[in-house]
């Protein structure tokens, strides 16, 4: 497919292009430098929040083949799997079937629509920059909210509009600076590692305060923040993401990329490091009375 539009039909094509990806996409997550970064921190952010999670019920927004889903089932009361791409939906069943966890319901659906009830969830999760991909990120954040229940957690993982990268980017960079406030779209290319094809997914990049006021419109309050890639992203973004298993120039340049996000890994909580990251992570608490 050609650039999509981010726009009315942009879910269609999403999952369409992300089902043509469900047999491979743990294997590039797993080996590819960004991924492997960017799950170090996710993995990690999600095991502090235990608490919040462990016996409860969780929502898993965007769940993809279920590395989050993977994570909270086995120690969550209820996990509730939702994503529009059915043929991912189906590798997590696989994998959680796998693990012998029965506790996880699968939802193909949409995030700007959750077929749940208002405050029957405990702790939401968004994570893989799910919120990027979704036109309407006003009306999920709403979503995510109202399922929410007064005391849960709703914690997402988002693409940054400023990071060291966008020296590499002037395409970007030019955009970022028009786009006065608010983020700006960001286009990734994912080449298929099983079929002749590339695809070109736009996201949406937010600012700090532009997403910490959208967690507040909803009625939620921000108390963490963390940052991802800060440090990694001077190396220029396709180097990151590239997947060239086993070839031994490549397997090097991983290892430093790898590194470089080991040294985020450390650095993630320090304060502005969700501003200058290519990714960052915040979690908003449902006050108990609004
Ligand atoms: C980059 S993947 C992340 C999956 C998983 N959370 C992870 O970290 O591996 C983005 C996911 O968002 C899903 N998605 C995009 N727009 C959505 C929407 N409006 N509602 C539900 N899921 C959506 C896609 O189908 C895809 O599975």
């Amino acid at each position: 497919m050609g650039r999509p539009e981010f726009g009315e039909r942009y879910g269609e094509q999403v999952a369409a292009a992300y089902n043509r990806m469900a047999e491979e996409y743990d294997r590039f997550d797993a080996g590819t430098a960004f991924f492997i970064n960017d799950y170090r921190v996710t993995r990690a952010a999600l095991e502090a929040l235990r608490s919040r999670w462990e016996g409860r019920v969780v929502l898993d927004v965007g769940a993809g083949t279920g590395l989050q889903t993977g994570q909270f089932a086995p120690r969550a009361r209820r996990v509730l799997a939702l994503d529009l791409a059915g043929d991912l939906l189906r590798k997590a069943r696989e994998k959680v079937a796998a693990r012998g966890c029965q506790n996880v319901t699968f939802l193909q659906g949409d995030a700007t629509t959750l077929p749940l009830d208002d405050a029957s969830v405990d702790f939401v999760c968004c994570y893989g920059d799910v919120i990027g991909l979704i036109p309407d990120y006003a009306a999920a954040i709403a979503e995510m909210a109202r399922v929410c229940r007064p005391g849960g957690i709703v914690t997402v993982q988002y693409d940054s509009k400023w990071h060291v990268g966008l020296l590499w980017r002037p395409d970007e960079l030019a955009g970022a600076v028009r786009a006065r406030g608010v983020g700006d779209k960001r286009i990734w290319t994912y080449t298929y590692l099983r079929r002749p094809e590339r695809v070109d997914f736009v996201y949406k990049t937010y600012t700090g305060r532009e997403m910490t006021r959208l967690l507040s419109a909803a009625g939620l309050r921000v108390i963490r923040r963390l940052g991802l890639h800060m440090l990694s992203s001077i190396v220029p973004e396709p180097y990151q993401t590239v997947y060239k298993d086993g070839q031994p120039f490549y397997e090097t340049f991983k290892r430093v990329i790898v590194t470089l996000g080991r040294l985020d890994f450390a650095l993630q909580a320090l304060p502005g490091a969700s501003r200058v990251g290519y990714a960052a992570i915040l979690v908003a608490e449902k006050p108990l009375s609004v």
